[in-house]
């Protein structure tokens, strides 16, 4: 599929097939990571080409795509004036969950969110409310979940903290699709990742693939990652100098 915001091509045909498997999109800023995804979840539709999702098209069925799936876009998805019961009670309503007490209470447990769950979340840490978006998303059961930026932001327990309940989610065979820009994150927690940049995938492949690819010694994602991408730094947030000397450190 394709993209176009009047003569900006945001995503270049886009050819890709994902499995039950946690499926990194890794690119710098305005690579089209968020425009493909919100193209996926259907809030946007391709200029050309499509995609399906567990077999239905997302331009012709996107009512049965959005049931089984979620999405945690990168920007807050909460009401920070209500408590974090509240915001997942709001979704299962929304949802038409039956037994919607037992179910909110079964996603925050998963969470980790029991204990606090009373309280407003305008007293949360960004990893709670990130967590408790979790929980939301994972109210009406998806069978795919998308993820925009999961951990950004967040302090590397906080991270790691999200990572591990990604990771349990594997356990009930959730799909999970997601960008990020943390490279070392990917490399730790991705089954497989494409690297795009201007719409295009330049990588793609297991992180252990993509680093054997290199003909250096003790190749990172990071290594990989600065091959496959020709955005200048002064078109994008990404911070060259700063990559360079963590390389200089490492080799
Ligand atoms: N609604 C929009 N209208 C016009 N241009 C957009 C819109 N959304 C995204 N873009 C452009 O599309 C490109 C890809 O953006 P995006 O998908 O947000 O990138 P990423 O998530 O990788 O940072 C960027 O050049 C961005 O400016
Ligand atoms: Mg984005």
């Amino acid at each position: 599929m394709s993209k176009y915001f009047d003569s900006l091509c945001a995503v270049d045909a886009l050819d890709l097939h994902v499995d039950n498997e946690i499926f990194g999109l890794l690119g710098p800023n305005g690579a089209g990571k968020t425009t493909i995804v919100r193209i996926l979840v259907t809030l946007l539709r391709p200029t050309k080409g499509t995609a399906s999702i567990c077999g239905f098209d997302i331009a012709n069925e996107p009512k049965k795509v959005r049931n089984v799936i979620s999405y945690v876009p990168q920007e807050m998805a909460l009401d920070i004036r209500l408590t974090g019961k509240e915001n997942v009670l709001l979704y299962a309503k929304l949802y038409g969950i039956h037994d919607r007490i037992n179910k909110v209470n079964e996603v925050l447990e998963l969470m980790d969110l029991t204990d606090r769950c009373d309280d407003l979340v305008k007293t949360y840490s960004g990893g709670m409310r990130r967590r408790l978006e979790l929980a939301q998303a994972l109210v009406h059961e998806p069978k795919v979940l998308f993820l925009d930026e999961p951990t950004l932001g967040l302090d590397v327990s906080a991270r790691r903290r999200i990572w591990n309940h990604i990771l349990s989610l594997r356990k009930h065979d959730i799909t999970i699709f997601m960008t990020t820009h943390y490279m070392e994150e990917a490399d730790e927690y991705c089954d497989r990742v494409a690297i795009i940049d201007k719409g295009r995938i330049t990588a793609l492949g297991t992180p252990q693939e993509l680093k054997s690819s290199l003909e250096i010694s003790n190749p990172t994602l990071n290594d990989v990652f600065m091959d496959k991408i020709t955005t200048r730094e002064d078109e994008c947030a990404f911070d060259g100098y700063k990559f360079r000397t963590m390389l200089r450190r490492r080799s």
